[in-house]
């Protein structure tokens, strides 16, 4: 059985090629004109706030969706590593790797069959063996298996093929299936936000992986370290003044400095826009008053000459308006910015202390720590150390099997988790306000001291109205942390806290952290918030114990 053609690699021929996309979503506008090529060489990152449309456009350019105006001509294989994980998959590790490797492997069956025919010299017996080998040549068939295998092992991922993935945790299912893209060697690997589920060192993989690669790399993402590391193209879909989104080269820096720059340009634009303008406007009203004045003119001769001068005039500087106008240049978009609200603390020495506590298969050395007001410390390790475990034990989350954990009365605690559902039928701002209800009802806020969900700074009022089901995964993040924030909490517990918000927001987000009264613990693997909070102590798991259990 040969593979169907539409299956095959086209290798150095492979192409990407977007032209003149538009998508509109939920009446919205996400993608204008967009045109890309991309190449077996390509390294092209797509960036841009939450909810621009950068997994719309990678689901375009797969051919998941059809954009409503344009098209994308594909040759070749792509890979792609959605932003969600499908939640039902009903097959093993080993049934996920078969898949993934499918072409190689029945490239090698046909190869065998093309040599058991060669042995009864057939008629064309020849040619089909050159064409089998071929294949399985260009698909390096041979090694498919191992290339998935030593993937498997450099991501931390689950190496029992017997395993259900529906036993896996999410990060463990995301692993497998990168692993697996990894190993199949598409022509294209297109990447949405792939390094939330790793590790130190699976980053590292991954990112030597990207830069090797023989064909093209699509990757979205806001792991600074990643795109600095990775790519050498970027498109910014943020806003433009025509609309249209920019490409920049020169790589993650060259983005930097470009993108000020038009920014720059853009304000400048604008106000020299506004005062001509307002210039305009002067010289109407001028006009109008001697227009006016001519209307009732001094004795002696050359009234109507006035008069009709200072109505053509009126009539100059409305054109002059009019062409104003219609090259009007629009307000730069303020850039939504996050307004962290002032956290309580609270006085006595340790607000809350966790001691000695394990969890059976999930965190088996006791660990402890101890905060006091405004403390902060950074939880690292490996995959599957333990640090999820640890924050939901602090945040009383989850019961431990042994140790304690303790907290002076009064004291709120507040827990970003890594992953967690909203239900995606209700609307975003019920969803805050009942929150807030509750924790009022329960008499662990007071009324006064909650917080609106548009003062946060978090979602606009057009995304706050949207069902949770129709937000894009960073805007779903977004309304998690301003959950967390609702309650005022006098302990901030962040599990992985940068996962899919937008790098503007990750920035400003590290300096509240920095900033605020609570006392905050964070884990993470972000390469870029590690050196951001290098100065915070540091809590390591997984140090005693094999690595990935
Ligand atoms: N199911 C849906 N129905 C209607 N609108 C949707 C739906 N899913 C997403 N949208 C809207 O489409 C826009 C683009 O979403 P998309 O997921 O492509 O953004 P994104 O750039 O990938 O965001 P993020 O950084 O948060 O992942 C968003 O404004 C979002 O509100
Ligand atoms: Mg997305």
């Amino acid at each position: 059985m040969l593979t169907p053609t539409h299956h095959l690699p086209a290798r150095s021929r492979a192409q990407l090629i977007a032209t003149g996309v538009h998508v509109t979503r939920g009446g919205t506008t996400v993608l204008t004109d967009v045109d890309l090529t991309v190449s077996p060489t390509t390294r092209l990152a797509i960036v841009g706030e939450n909810g621009r449309g950068k997994s719309t456009l990678l689901h375009v350019l797969t051919g998941a969706r059809a954009p409503d105006a344009g098209e994308v001509r594909q040759v070749g294989t792509i890979g792609v590593a959605e932003q969600e994980m499908v939640t039902h998959d009903e097959r093993t590790v080993g049934q996920a790797v078969a898949d993934a490797i499918a072409a190689p492997l029945a490239a090698l069956e046909a190869l065998e069959t093309a040599t058991n025919a060669l042995a009864t010299e057939k008629p064309g017996a020849a040619e089909d063996y050159a064409a089998a080998l071929e294949l399985a040549e260009t698909l390096d068939a041979w090694d498919a298996e191992r290339r998935v295998h030593i993937a498997l092992e450099a991501l931390g991922a689950e190496t029992d093929f017997g395993r259900p993935l529906a036993d896996l945790s999410v990060g463990q299912r995301y692993r497998v299936r990168l692993a697996c893209l990894l190993g199949a060697e598409d022509d294209f690997l297109l990447l949405d936000e792939p390094t939330n589920h790793l590790d130190r060192s699976g980053l590292d993989f991954l990112t030597d992986r990207l830069r090797s690669r023989p064909g093209g790399v699509v990757v979205v993402s806001h792991d600074r370290a990643l795109l600095t590391d990775v790519a050498d193209t970027i498109l910014d879909l943020d806003p433009t003044p025509d609309g249209r989104p920019r490409i920049y080269g020169d790589g993650y820096s060259g983005y930097r400095e470009g993108r000020r720059a038009e920014q720059d340009q853009w304000q400048q634009d604008y106000d020299r826009q506004q005062t001509e303008a307002a210039r305009l406007n002067d010289d109407l009203s001028a006009a109008q008053n001697r227009l006016q004045s001519g209307w009732r003119p001094p004795k002696g001769t050359g009234k109507h000459a006035r008069a009709t001068r200072a109505g053509g005039l009126v009539q100059s500087v409305r054109r002059r308006q009019e062409a104003l106008d219609a090259h009007a240049v629009t307000v730069p978009e303020p850039p939504q910015s996050l307004r962290f609200p002032e956290l309580p603390t609270q006085s006595g020495a340790a607000m809350l202390t966790v001691e000695e506590v394990t969890v059976d298969g999930r965190l088996d050395v006791p660990t402890s720590f101890e905060l006091g007001r405004s403390e902060r410390l950074v939880v690292t390790g490996p995959n599957g150390a333990g640090k999820s475990t640890l924050l939901a034990i602090a945040a009383e989350d989850l019961s431990p099997d042994t140790g304690q954990v303790r907290r002076t009365a009064g004291t709120r605690l507040g827990l970003l988790r890594q992953e967690s559902e909203l239900p995606p039928h209700r609307r975003a701002t019920d969803v805050y306000a009942e929150h807030v209800g509750a924790l009022v009802a329960a008499g662990t806020l007071r009324e006064s001291q909650a917080v609106g969900l548009s003062q946060l700074g978090l979602l606009r009022a057009r995304e706050s109205g949207k069902r949770v089901g129709e937000l894009s995964m960073g805007q779903q993040r977004r309304l998690q942390l301003a959950l967390v924030l609702a309650g005022r909490p006098h302990v901030l517990l962040m599990d992985e806290p940068t996962n899919h918000l937008s790098i503007a927001l990750v920035d400003e987000l590290t300096e509240a952290l920095q900033a605020t009264q609570a006392a905050v613990v964070v884990s993470s693997h972000d390469r870029q918030l590690l050196r951001d909070t290098s100065g915070w102590p540091r809590l390591r798991l997984g140090a005693g114990t094999p690595a990935r259990p």
